[in-house]
């Protein structure tokens, strides 16, 4: 099979946002409790971080992280996690039907983002939470001193304020599940008088409204454009998320990448139907702060225990292809989704994974988000892309997903490819307007058994390791893909 790819570098998509690259971390399973906090482990510092998971958290270079929730935020009183820990109540989560003793609060989280060196990006409750709430949420955390709230952060333990600048209005609120759901009207007025509340006590806030939880949601998406009809003017992002997990046909499953790019299609051109509908000169942006490969099929029911073993997947070969897949589609829609948050961080559906009390483990899709995130910053280009499809229940896809990045500063490309096919493709690159360009390092990840996984017995069955030999003739590129494969080709360039 052959696949011939077009790129020049004066035709540019945009600029990649560095937090594209964020995570997303939940009072969920063992997310939080033996993921990334836990005090008493051997690797914990005087805070109870895990720095060994902190130390991948960096290997993966996460930009940004969204937190407390998920689905737990619709149930969550954010005044239960602060103040001494002993006086902290024990509560029901609703949301996972599990135990929650707030050991773990937003001063936490807020500690923890700084010892990990990532952008913390909060998330107000518009399920059982109030306009009011939010609004003291934030006076606690970005109010200089003076008030209740700021007083009581001082008192806590941090004089200065958190200065948090990202803040989601809501989860999922489209979704029947969550906790005090709403419809797209009562969702909208509510956001609405929250975000007012919000931007009086900050106004150097971004604020992010929930959009559809999924393409295959019922209200999506007239929920997006009601929504965005009541809050454009007052919010400078609309979420999406999606997640994919291989229900019958392998071919559906590997076109998940593609699905992805026509719900992004949809929502950007709900956000520009308002915007003409409402004379604005602003360009809505997206922040798809869920997304991943999830077995939602296959959840245990947790019971009423603190952090139990829920939403653990283990991730194969084939996973971290449908994943790479899906993280070129973000960078080839960099121009509109400025933020992304793949979801989970640890422990659950999650790239790292821990024991309580002992190892931790690089799950297969840690790499090609570690590629993405270390190397595809900079400036994507816009591909055209001569390869053999298939035929999913998505309409007809490309055998070859692709991604590319240019870095000036650095004078580099980074080629992102997934061959889905279950031949080998003869693989023609033509790097357009580079001048000369030679080889970095060609990686991939290629297993015989596409169902590999990683476990803490056999930790490095699944790793990036050296692609074939690559060969440059002027600014064309030729190499092999080996079957159902990811590869990562780093170059560098004089012009
Ligand atoms: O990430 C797991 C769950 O998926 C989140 O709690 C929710 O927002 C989504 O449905």
């Amino acid at each position: 099979m052959k696949t011939r790819i077009f790129a020049d570098k004066n035709m540019q998509i945009g600029r990649v946002n560095d937090h594209l690259f964020g995570s997303f971390i939940e009072h969920l399973g063992r997310a939080i409790y033996t993921g990334i906090y836990e005090p008493g482990h051997p690797c914990a510092d005087k805070n109870g971080f895990r720095t060994d998971v902190i130390e991948l958290i960096k290997e993966l270079n996460v930009s940004i992280v969204r937190y407390p929730g998920g689905n737990f935020l619709s149930g969550y009183d954010w005044e239960d996690g602060i103040g001494p820990k002993e006086e902290r109540p024990t509560r029901l989560d609703l949301a996972w039907q599990t135990i929650e003793d707030n050991r773990f609060g937003t001063d936490e989280f807020i500690d923890w983002c700084r010892t990990a060196g990532v952008e913390p990006m909060l998330a107000v409750n518009l399920g059982t939470g109030r306009p009011k709430d939010a609004g003291n949420l934030i006076e606690y955390c970005n109010f200089p001193g003076g008030t209740h709230y700021s007083d009581l952060r001082k008192k806590y333990g941090h004089p200065e304020p958190h200065g948090v600048k990202y803040w989601c209005l809501g989860n999922e609120m489209d979704g029947p599940w969550q906790i005090c759901h709403l419809d797209a009207e009562d969702y909208g007025k509510k956001a609405l008088e929250t975000a007012k509340i919000m931007r009086w006590i900050d106004p150097e806030i971004k604020l992010i409204a929930c959009g559809s939880s999924g393409a295959e949601m019922p209200t999506y998406p007239e929920w997006d454009r009601i929504v965005l009809e009541h809050l454009y003017d007052h919010v400078d992002y609309i979420s999406m998320h999606r997640y994919y997990w291989q229900q019958d046909d392998l071919h559906d499953f590997f076109a998940s990448y593609k699905d992805m790019d026509d719900f992004i299609q949809t929502i950007r051109a709900t956000c520009d139907y308002v915007k003409a509908k409402k004379r604005s000169r602003k360009v809505m942006k997206i922040s798809f702060d869920e997304w991943n490969v999830w077995y939602q099929n296959k959840q245990e029911p947790a019971g009423w225990v603190k952090a139990p073993h829920i939403l653990e997947d283990i991730y194969s070969v084939k996973d971290a292809l449908v994943f790479s897949g899906m993280l070129n589609t973000l960078i080839n829609n960099c121009d509109r989704v400025e933020i992304a948050c793949f979801a989970q961080m640890v422990n659950v559906i999650a790239p790292i994974f821990t024991e309580k009390g002992g190892r931790v483990i690089r799950q297969a899709t840690f790499y090609p988000f570690a590629e993405a995130s270390n190397h595809g910053r900079g400036h994507a280009l816009k591909t055209i892309t001569e390869s053999p499809t298939f035929a999913s229940k998505y309409g007809e896809v490309k055998w070859v997903s692709d991604a590319i990045v240019y870095n000036e500063e650095k004078q580099e490309i980074a080629v992102f490819l997934v061959n889905y096919g279950p031949e080998s493709v003869d693989l023609q690159l033509e790097l357009r307007s580079f001048g000369k360009i030679e080889l970095i390092e060609h990686k991939m990840m290629q297993d015989d058994d596409i169902e590999a996984k990683n476990s803490f017995e056999n930790p490095d069955r699944v790793v990036l390791k050296p692609g074939a030999i690559v060969d440059i003739n002027d600014c064309i590129l030729t190499t092999i893909l080996e079957p159902r494969s990811y590869h990562v080709l780093r170059c560098r360039y004089k012009l």
